[in-house]
C-alpha cells in the first residue's frame, strides 16, 4: 500500500456513496481489501459494516479505532473528478475518507501485526447519519474488550496538516421532543364557550426562549429550538388542540436532564395556565461526545511528533453516534483538516486527499502508542 493507491481507494467510495444501512457495496469494497491482505474479520451478524482485527500479542490490551461509511440523500455538485455517480446521494460528510483512513491504517497496522503488543479493531460502522451504528456495533459485543476508542472525522475548515483535539464534550446530545396542547373548540365568536389551545401554545413557545438562559451554567451551552408547530385551519374555528416540537442539544448529562425535565414543568404549566392539558413526549437520541482529557493529551503528543500542527477542536452543537462506544471505555473524537471550506451535509463538500495517507499514518501509530502504553500499565 502506498499513498496514491490509498487515495484511489478513497475516490472509488466517493464515487460509490451508499446509505445508512444499505452500505453494501462499500463494505464488500473494504472486506475485499482487507480479506485480501490476510486481515480478519469478525463475524458482526450485521448486513453492512466490519470490524477488522490485527492482532500481535494474543492476550495483550485492546484499542479500537472507529470509520463510519454511510452517505447522505444529497445531490453531489462539487464539480470532482470523481463525484458521485449514483442520483441523490453523496459523501457530503466526509464518510468516505474516514473509510479510506482507517482502511490505510489497517493495513498499515498489518505490516507490523507480529510487533504488535496486542490487538487493535478496525471498526467500519453502518449508519451514522440515522443515528443508529454504532449501537448496532456495541451490540454485539465484540467491542467488549477495548480499552480505548479513537475516531476521526473531516473537518473543512482546518487544513491539512492540522488536527482539532479538545478535551470534555465536543459534540451534542440530540433529543426530540413534542407538546399535544388539548383544550375545546368551539366557535371563534364565542371563546368563552371553549378552552382556546393557541394561547397555551404561544405561552409554552415563549416561555422555552427562557429555558437556556434560566436554567443552564452560563458557562455550559444548549439549545432549546422549536421547528414545527400546528394549531386549527381557518380564521372562524377555534380548534380542539395545538402541537409543537422540537429539539433539544445539551452537551452535559446533568444539563441534558435539567433541560428536560424544566421544558416538561414549562409545557405543563403553559398548558394548565390556559386550562388546557398537556401530552408531552421527549425522545434521547445520540448522547454527547466527550473526550478524555488524558486520551486527548495521549494523542496530541503523537500528533505533535508526526508534525501535525494541533489545534483545540471547536465544539459543535451536531450530534455523533461515536459517543456509543464511549460508553465502552474512553477516548477521543478528533478532527482531520481536509480543507475545502464548504461545511459538511452540502452538495459542494469536499475533502482535500492529500489529508488522507497523513491520517491513515497518524491513526495507525496512535493505536501502536496506546498498545505500548496499556501494555506497560499491565
Ligand atoms: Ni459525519
Amino acid at each position: 500500500m502506498n499513498e496514491a493507491w490509498l487515495i484511489e481507494q478513497f475516490k472509488w467510495l466517493h464515487r460509490h456513496p451508499e446509505l445508512g444501512l444499505k452500505e453494501y457495496e462499500t463494505t464488500a469494497f473494504l472486506t475485499g481489501i482487507l480479506r485480501q491482505s490476510g486481515v480478519r474479520l469478525l463475524d458482526t451478524g450485521l448486513e453492512t459494516g466490519a470490524i477488522a482485527v490485527i492482532s500481535g500479542k494474543a492476550d495483550g490490551p485492546v484499542v479500537g479505532l472507529r470509520a463510519d461509511i454511510d452517505a447522505l440523500p444529497i445531490q453531489e455538485a462539487s464539480g470532482l473528478p470523481y463525484a458521485s455517480e449514483r442520483e441523490g446521494v453523496m459523501h457530503a460528510c466526509g464518510h468516505d475518507f474516514h473509510a479510506a483512513c482507517m482502511l490505510g491504517a489497517a493495513l498499515l497496522l498489518k505490516a507490523q501485526e507480529d510487533r504488535l503488543p496486542g490487538t487493535v479493531k478496525i471498526i467500519f460502522q453502518p449508519a451514522e447519519e440515522i443515528d443508529n451504528g454504532a449501537l448496532a456495533m456495541v451490540a454485539t459485543g465484540l467491542l467488549n474488550d477495548v480499552q480505548a476508542f479513537y475516531a476521526g472525522h473531516t473537518y473543512p475548515w482546518l487544513a491539512p496538516g492540522t488536527l482539532g483535539i479538545k478535551a470534555g464534550p465536543v459534540m451534542a446530545a440530540a433529543d426530540r421532543f413534542s407538546v399535544r396542547l388539548r383544550g375545546r373548540g368551539s366557535h371563534a365568536g364565542h371563546p368563552d364557550n371553549g378552552i382556546d389551545p393557541i394561547p397555551a401554545l404561544a405561552t409554552l413557545v415563549s416561555a422555552a426562549q427562557t429555558l437556556v438562559s434560566r436554567t443552564v451554567d452560563p458557562f455550559d451551552s444548549a439549545v432549546v429550538s422549536i421547528t414545527h408547530v400546528e394549531a386549527g385551519n381557518t380564521w372562524n374555528i377555534i380548534p380542539e388542540e395545538a402541537f409543537l416540537e422540537g429539539t433539544v442539544r445539551t452537551m452535559t448529562p446533568a444539563t441534558r436532564d435539567a433541560v428536560q425535565q424544566r421544558l416538561e414543568r414549562v409545557a405543563r404549566a403553559s398548558a394548565e395556565a390556559h386550562g388546557c392539558t398537556a401530552e408531552f413526549e421527549y425522545q434521547r437520541g445520540t448522547a454527547s461526545v466527550i473526550n478524555d482529557a488524558s486520551a486527548c493529551e495521549r494523542a496530541s503528543a503523537v500528533a505533535r511528533d508526526l508534525g501535525f500542527q494541533v489545534v483545540r477542536m471547536p465544539s459543535s452543537m451536531g450530534a455523533e453516534d461515536f459517543s456509543d462506544y464511549l460508553t465502552i471505555a474512553p477516548g477521543a473524537f478528533i478532527r482531520v483538516g481536509t480543507g475545502g471550506g464548504c461545511e459538511a451535509h452540502h452538495p459542494k463538500f469536499t475533502a482535500d486527499p492529500s489529508a488522507l495517507f497523513p491520517a491513515a499514518k497518524y491513526f495507525a501509530a496512535l493505536a501502536v502508542s496506546e498498545l505500548n502504553r496499556l501494555s506497560g500499565e499491565a
